[in-house]
């Protein structure tokens, strides 16, 4: 019997080493662990021996039935390691190849614009705050000294939501917003960036949302001197060490006195062409003394403090310094042209 036993033993074991896959193996484990297995014939037979015999010849009949049952799972490890490998093997990256190139976007002309502007200010401790584009006609006018009968309003057509809000006209109600919450009246420097909207039929040189830099200075000495000296450091950063500013008498409500602000030709050096229309300027923007009464409707007295605020149009500046001649190409996000810059 124990022969017997050994012989079953290793005539599975040779097969179950041959297997390959699972389903092999689980043929062989149905051969020999099944029902119908010789195991199982030999089991049925014990029946048929003496007593004494039995717990014996029982013993060795499971001892087998371990063995080839430790067989199986021996060979099921080998099976799956073996697949595993083979898959790891097919699946291996070959780093020699060269990579998928990722096209990375750049930023859009009027962001690096912003960016830029915004550098020269930050450098000079400029703080740069924001406000809601939905604006209160409170901020966006009333404070500003624009009251609601004044023709200085129709110079900027605006789109109201309700009687009492719009979408701002200019960046300057952000002024009024800062100097509000600047409530114990500290020396303000900020710069204020955003989008701006006017009902303007869109053309090449009008946009209906276009975008404005405002920029306010408020303490106890600010002067007209230190506006100029601005503009000036302004006009040099951003179109050239040799520029050279003009300042005009203009009107702005919130300012007083108001000047247009204009930049010698960098196209001819101020000898005169196409650019500046022959005359050597370019105007770049608004500026001015901030009014008494805007001082006053935010709290500050104007025996104490004064400043200076201007503002100007980034698309302006983005189209005069690139040479782009229709505003409309800022906005139509056409990447021949966006990706010249
Ligand atoms: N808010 C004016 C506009 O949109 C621009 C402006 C002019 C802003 C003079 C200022 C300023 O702060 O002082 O037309």
């Amino acid at each position: 019997m124990e022969t017997k036993l050994t012989n079953l033993v290793l005539l599975a074991e040779a097969e179950i080493k041959k297997c390959k896959t699972i389903n092999e193996l689980l043929d062989i484990k149905a051969k020999y662990l099944g029902k119908k297995s010789e195991f199982n014939v030999l089991m049925q037979d014990m029946k048929n021996l003496p007593n004494d015999q039995k717990p014996l010849v029982g013993k060795l009949i499971n001892e087998a039935k371990s063995k080839i049952s430790a067989l199986l799972d021996l060979q099921k490890e080998i099976i799956d390691a073996t697949k595993i490998n083979e898959m790891l093997k097919a699946q291996t990256i070959d780093i020699s190849l060269p990579g998928k190139s990722i096209n990375l976007g750049h930023k859009h002309i009027l962001t690096k614009t912003v960016e830029e502007i915004e550098d020269i200010f930050i450098g000079l401790g400029y703080e740069v705050k924001e406000g809601p584009e939905v604006e209160s006609d409170l901020y966006n006018f009333e404070m500003l000294n624009l009251p609601k009968d004044h023709p200085a309003r129709e110079m900027q057509d605006s789109f109201y939501i309700t009687e009492e809000t719009l979408l701002r006209t200019h960046t300057s109600p952000v002024q009024v917003r800062s100097l509000l919450a600047n409530a114990d009246h500290k020396p303000l420097k900020i710069i204020c960036p955003g989008v701006v909207y006017r009902k303007d039929d869109d053309d090449q040189t009008h946009s209906h949302q276009f975008m404005q830099i405002e920029v306010l200075v408020v303490d106890e000495k600010a002067t007209l001197a230190d506006l100029k000296g601005t503009l000036l450091l302004l006009a040099k950063k951003l179109f050239g060490e040799n520029r050279e500013i003009r300042l005009r008498p203009s009107y702005f409500p919130f300012t007083e006195p108001s000047v247009e602000v204009d930049v010698s030709c960098f196209k001819c050096n101020g000898v005169g062409c196409s650019m500046c229309k022959n005359t050597g300027w370019i105007e770049i923007l608004g500026a001015g003394m901030v009014n008494n009464n805007v001082l006053k409707a935010a709290g500050y007295d104007p025996e104490v403090y004064q400043g200076f605020a201007l503002g100007m149009g980034i698309e302006r500046i983005a189209m005069l310094k690139y040479g782009i001649d229709d505003i409309r190409l800022l906005y139509t996000n056409d990447l021949r042209f966006n990706s010249q810059f």
